[in-house]
């Protein structure tokens, strides 16, 4: 089967991963991809949407994987292209994809659902926002639109919620755009994957993700500095309470509002003590959590996506293995605020007992790969236990390293008790 995967990320080169291991015979092609991923998967030559399917229809390609968002949000929308031209893509058409494009969409659905999220205002201008917040302390503040990640702020007091207002409606850091004012919810935070594909859809193995850089949660946000999963994480009913409160309604809501969905569906939940909430959906897998959770799948995961892909779901191709997954970044000198290229990335090759998958690297003139990017590449294990596979995660990932390397010493261990 020839399969083309949209993206260029840790996150791709998994799932790409997870597609020659289902099917070794399976002809991979990526874009943009990076020089990681063309180990696996060939290059294609694309400008945008119309290219790539030109591509497809002339390669024979039979499937269209989504790994990332924005192509399916762009112009005519990647899905909404596909679809016209014949060609099953797992990823979601433009129109649903709002959920993940447009803050207050995914509010407004919510509501109409009756799906557990906080309370919340949109406003246009700070003296809107002050009055929303009404001096009640923490609160969060979302802008309602793209912002690389650093779109959302959770104000501990005044001082900070007044300086995210000035960068965000005064300054515009990130163009125009409304902004949400919303309730703080507490409690742990927990990834919920779901394949979705119509009126069906199958839960995968859940997952935690550590978004800041330092030690205990502390520091500037990241695009993600490590992640853990393991179905022993769905603790009690917690998996049926999920179900049932958040992702079956999601998915009736959906077909209720004409809105046909295919692809990988992501729930950003925080577990509070009036029961699971939604902070936000994303239209796709985690990244980092997509390395944590595809090395646990066993099955044919290729079929599992592709058959999804036509509108007829399969769960009973996949299955979860027992134990735990940890999945630990590495990030360049100067991330996340700038990052470092060029360091030259050692000992890759002695990893025997962990994975790696590369999001920003880059081969040098002698063919050796150095960094790229922000963040460089994830080191993953599997355990037993948790306590096995942090153990084996950071033991793997001490033999390789770069000038300038970061990494946080307590993935895995950090909000676990
Ligand atoms: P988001 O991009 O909406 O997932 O927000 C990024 C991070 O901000 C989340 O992972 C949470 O840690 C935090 N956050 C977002 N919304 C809330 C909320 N309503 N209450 C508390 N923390 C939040
Ligand atoms: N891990 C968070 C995200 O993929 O958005």
């Amino acid at each position: 089967m020839k399969i083309l995967v949209v993206g260029k990320g840790g996150r791709e080169h998994a799932i790409i991963t997870a597609i020659k291991e289902s099917e070794p015979q399976a002809e991979v092609y990526s874009f943009p991809g990076s020089d990681a991923i063309f180990e696996l998967a060939r290059p294609v030559e694309a400008d945008g949407i119309d290219t790539l399917i030109s591509f497809m229809q002339a390669e024979g390609v039979e499937l269209c994987v989504a790994g990332e968002e924005s192509y399916l949000v762009k112009d005519q929308g990647l899905a909404n292209a596909c679809e016209q031209a014949g060609i099953p893509c797992w990823g979601p058409p433009k129109e649903a994809a709002q959920l993940e494009a447009s803050k207050e969409f995914a509010k407004e659905f919510m509501i109409r659902h009756e799906i557990p999220t906080g309370g919340y205002a949109v406003v246009d201008d700070i003296e809107a926002a002050r009055q929303a917040i009404a001096g009640k302390y923490p609160t969060v503040l979302k802008f309602d639109g793209l912002a690389a990640g650093k779109g959302v702020a959770v104000c501990a007091d005044e001082a900070a919620a007044e300086a995210f207002l000035q960068e965000v409606l005064v300054e515009r850091r990130f163009g125009a755009g409304r902004l949400l004012v919303e309730e703080f919810l507490d409690g742990p935070e927990i990834s919920i994957f779901a394949a979705v594909s119509g009126d069906a859809y199958h839960i995968l193995a859940p997952a935690r993700d550590y978004k800041r850089l330092g030690d205990s949660d502390a520091g500037p946000n990241t695009g993600g500095m490590g992640a853990v999963s393991s179905l022993e994480m769905f603790e009690g009913d917690l998996k049926d309470v999920i179900e049932t409160t958040i992702v079956k309604p999601t998915v009736e809501g959906l077909q209720k509002d004409g809105l046909p969905y295919r692809g990988f569906l992501y729930f950003g939940l925080m577990l509070t003590e009036d029961g699971p909430k939604i902070l936000e959906y994303n239209c796709r897998f985690g990244d980092p959590e997509a390395q944590a959770v595809l090395p646990m799948v066993s099955g044919d995961f290729t079929q599992f996506i592709y058959s999804g892909a036509k509108g007829d779901l399969k769960p009973e191709l996949i299955e979860f293995r027992k134990g735990w997954s940890i999945c630990l970044v590495s990030a360049s000198a100067g991330y996340p605020e700038g990052s470092r290229n060029g360091d030259v990335i050692s000992g890759l090759e002695s990893l025997d007992e962990a994975r790696v998958y590369h999001a920003g690297t880059k081969r040098n003139e002698d063919g050796e790969f150095a960094t790229a990017g922000g963040r460089v590449y994830a080191i993953v294990a599997r355990g037993d236990t948790r306590a096995d596979a942090v153990a084996k995660v950071y033991a793997e990932s001490d033999k390789v390293s770069f000038d300038g390397m970061q990494r946080r010493s307590d993935i895995g261990t950090c909000n676990f008790g």
